[in-house]
């Protein structure tokens, strides 16, 4: 059995039943057009289908049609280095907000970080917080129309606010919605007040980009956002880049080895993938000749059908070969050792000069100094 929440995901995801589950809608084809229409451009996570559920996008693209506009709104939870798993939401909001030149938050959740684990230390989550802060300025966000803030930094200015959530959830509903029980802290209670307030930050729609996994608290949001003046919040799911070592699951920060981090260099790259990346691949060269391997199981195949080979014509070869047995193994996962460490070298070129971009986007730009003078209440 697999289990999707915030904090795990573990087991054989089936993304169909995720939706019926979790009550969202899947990405139909003629959304997916007008998304693309409007926009002007389309995006490899969208066509190859990974951006594949939604809630209320059709309501956020008649916003944009109607002028009225709306908002995005991303996060993540400093636990330490970030992978690649975690660029993936950014790199997608971030064409979002090139093409339709709107307001983007990002959450930092700090706090949560350290109420979630019995053995997390504050220390070492700043430390993290700060770290990931350059990364995710290195995605290239518009400094003027982007906030990053962190939690327990930022607590002042939404603190009304967020007691005006926190009094509408009850502990039936984060049990409910998050498995939470008896032995839950406190901190860990509240703290889905705060992950839900930035889709208050303006009173027009808020888009969220992100896996699946975070949609509980859109949930929540949904229910209470109407009788507190806001909108519903709209969202956008992502499935789960998988593990190094197989579909199950996600690449996650807990499995070291089967994930691919932001710093590593490229031996390490080349090395995990050849070790690590589970493979389509006959048992021998010779059967694999005779007999093909199988892309659809191939995580090095997978990772490259993702995101990694945005070439539909060359996606295409490369999975016909590799079932023809005419492309082996190694040299399909070569191919996406070389994509990765090309991906890996832009992100670290960029990161070296993104100290500007991220004292703009916490303190300085536009949108970060009104940020700072607004204590969001009524
Ligand atoms: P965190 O730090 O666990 O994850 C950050 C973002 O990365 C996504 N993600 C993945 N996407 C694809 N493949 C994977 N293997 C993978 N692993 C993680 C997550 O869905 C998330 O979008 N509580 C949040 C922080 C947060 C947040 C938000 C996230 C606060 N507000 C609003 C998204 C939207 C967290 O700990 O994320």
């Amino acid at each position: 059995m697999a289990e999707v929440t915030p904090w795990e995901v573990s087991g054989e995801v089936d993304y169909d039943k995720l939706v019926a589950e979790f009550g969202t809608r899947k990405m139909d084809g003629e959304l997916g057009r007008r998304l693309v229409s409007l926009a002007g451009e389309d995006h490899v996570m969208l066509h190859r289908k990974f951006f594949f559920s939604h809630r209320d996008l059709d309501l956020v693209l008649k916003d944009y049609e109607s002028k009225k506009g709306f908002f995005l709104y991303t996060g993540r939870g400093p636990s330490g280095p970030m992978h690649i798993g975690h660029l993936i939401p950014l790199i997608f909001t971030k064409w979002l907000q090139e093409r339709f030149k709107v307001n983007l938050y990002i959450e930092i959740t700090d706090d949560e970080k350290f109420v979630c684990k019995k053995e997390a230390d504050w220390d070492h989550i700043q430390k993290a917080a700060a770290d990931n802060m350059l990364d995710i300025a290195a995605v290239g966000f518009d400094p003027e129309r982007t906030f990053i803030f962190k939690d327990s930094e930022y607590i002042k200015n939404v603190y009304p606010l967020m007691l005006k959530v926190a009094k509408k959830i009850n502990l039936t509903t984060t049990r409910a919605v998050f498995g939470f029980n008896d032995q839950t802290n406190i901190g860990l209670n509240f703290y889905p007040a705060y992950q839900i307030i930035p889709t208050l930050f303006e009173k027009k729609r808020c888009l969220i980009p992100a896996a699946i996994d975070q949609d509980p608290y859109w949930r929540i949001q949904r229910d209470i956002a109407e009788s507190l003046g806001f909108e519903k919040t709209a969202a956008i799911h992502s499935k789960f880049l998988p593990p190094l070592s197989g579909m199950a699951g996600k690449m996650s920060s807990s499995q070291a080895d089967t994930a691919i981090w932001l710093t590593d260099g490229p031996k390490v790259v080349r090395n995990k993938v050849m070790k690590y990346a589970f493979s389509g691949g006959r048992a021998t060269v010779e059967e694999h000749r005779k007999l093909g391997g199988n892309p659809d199981v191939d995580v090095a195949y997978q990772w490259l059908s993702i995101l990694f080979e945005e070439d539909d014509a060359k996606l295409k070869k490369l999975h016909d070969d590799y079932k023809a047995g005419a492309l082996l193994t190694g040299e399909l996962k070569q191919v996406l050792v070389d994509r990765l460490n090309e991906f890996l070298a832009a992100h670290a070129k960029r990161r070296e000069h993104a100290a500007h971009a991220l004292r703009q986007m916490t303190h300085e730009g536009k949108l970060a100094r009104k940020m700072w003078e607004t204590n969001h209440v009524e």
